[in-house]
């Protein structure tokens, strides 16, 4: 009987928890993408807590390297695994069919994931994972942004563990429908709308709160977590950065090119006023 109260209590607290999981507008991420250091951050957070599982198969670590502003010593020294080479592809040594076995479906390779997800996507999954007591989840925890993810929480030992706290739900209210995320000083909150019976629309406020710190303080974190996104985003275009470096030398060849035309101009029209 016990067990079976449990297995209910629990199915009930995921069913309000899974609410959250549809199309909530993800935080913003606000990264920047010229700078250095944040990327250099990034790529360091990414070999030491992502590469385990997820590859980087379009990228060759000599060339990450170069654009982050690194000599090939610190890219050796920050980046590379003693096994690999500094001109190969950043992939992974674990066998695919091994990973889907292990975590029930294979982690996809992250080259191109800031272009299919967006860098607000990605910021808000990476800080919204949170324990989930469901028997049924093989690592004990979820996530506000991708509900039932088969990835575990890699990086709970920076965050610590984070609670999802159900908010207050009026009695008769129905179709409650996840709205937003929000930062409120060290929590997120995950805004959502619900319909009372007289047509009126209430709001509640879930609460991810963390209750066992990590090495980092939320705000770390958060801001660790902005350093990995903005790298992600470098490595979904790579290009994108020598674009923004060229796209300097373009302006300021307009500007001069302007001033000698407008110089070259008035130097024909002198003689005819
Ligand atoms: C222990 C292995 C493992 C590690 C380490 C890991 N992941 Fe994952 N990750 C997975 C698995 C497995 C999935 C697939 C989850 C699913 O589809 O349910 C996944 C999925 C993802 C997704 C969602 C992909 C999609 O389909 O949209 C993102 C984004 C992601 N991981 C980012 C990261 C980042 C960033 C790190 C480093 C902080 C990381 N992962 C570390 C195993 C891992």
């Amino acid at each position: 009987m016990k067990r079976f109260l449990a297995v209910l209590i629990c199915l009930g607290w995921s069913s309000i928890v899974l609410g959250a999981a549809g199309g909530v507008a993800p935080l913003e991420a606000r990264i920047d993408i010229e700078d250095s250091p944040s990327l250099q951050r990034g790529a360091q957070l990414y070999v030491n807590y992502c590469l385990g599982c997820h590859s980087l198969s379009y990228m060759r670590y000599d060339r990450v390297g170069r654009d982050l502003g690194l000599d090939a010593k610190q890219t050796e020294e920050n980046l590379l695994f003693a096994s690999d080479r500094i001109t190969e592809p950043m992939n992974i040594s674990m066998p695919p069919e091994k990973a889907a076995k292990w975590f029930g479906v294979a982690p996809p390779d992250l080259s191109l994931i800031a272009r299919s997800r967006g860098a607000d996507w990605l910021y808000s999954y990476l800080v919204t994972f949170y324990s989930d007591p469901d028997p049924s989840r093989p690592f004990k925890v979820n996530n506000v942004m991708f509900g039932d993810v088969g990835m575990p929480h890699v990086l709970q030992g920076l965050q610590g563990v984070q609670e999802y706290i159900p908010g207050d739900i009026p009695n008769e209210a129905t179709n409650i429908q996840p709205v937003g995320l929000e930062i409120r000083a060290d929590d997120i909150l995950v805004r959502k709308s619900a319909t009372m019976p007289d047509g009126s629309h209430v709001e509640i406020l879930d609460t991810l709160k963390v209750v066992q710190a990590g090495e980092m303080d939320p705000s770390i974190y958060r801001s660790a977590m902005r350093d990995l996104v903005n790298f992600l985003v470098y490595v979904g275009e790579p290009a994108r950065l020598e674009r923004q470096a060229l796209g300097f030398w373009v302006v300021l060849f307009l500007v001069f090119f302007t001033v000698l035309l407008r110089a070259l101009y008035k130097e024909y029209w002198r003689d005819v006023h």
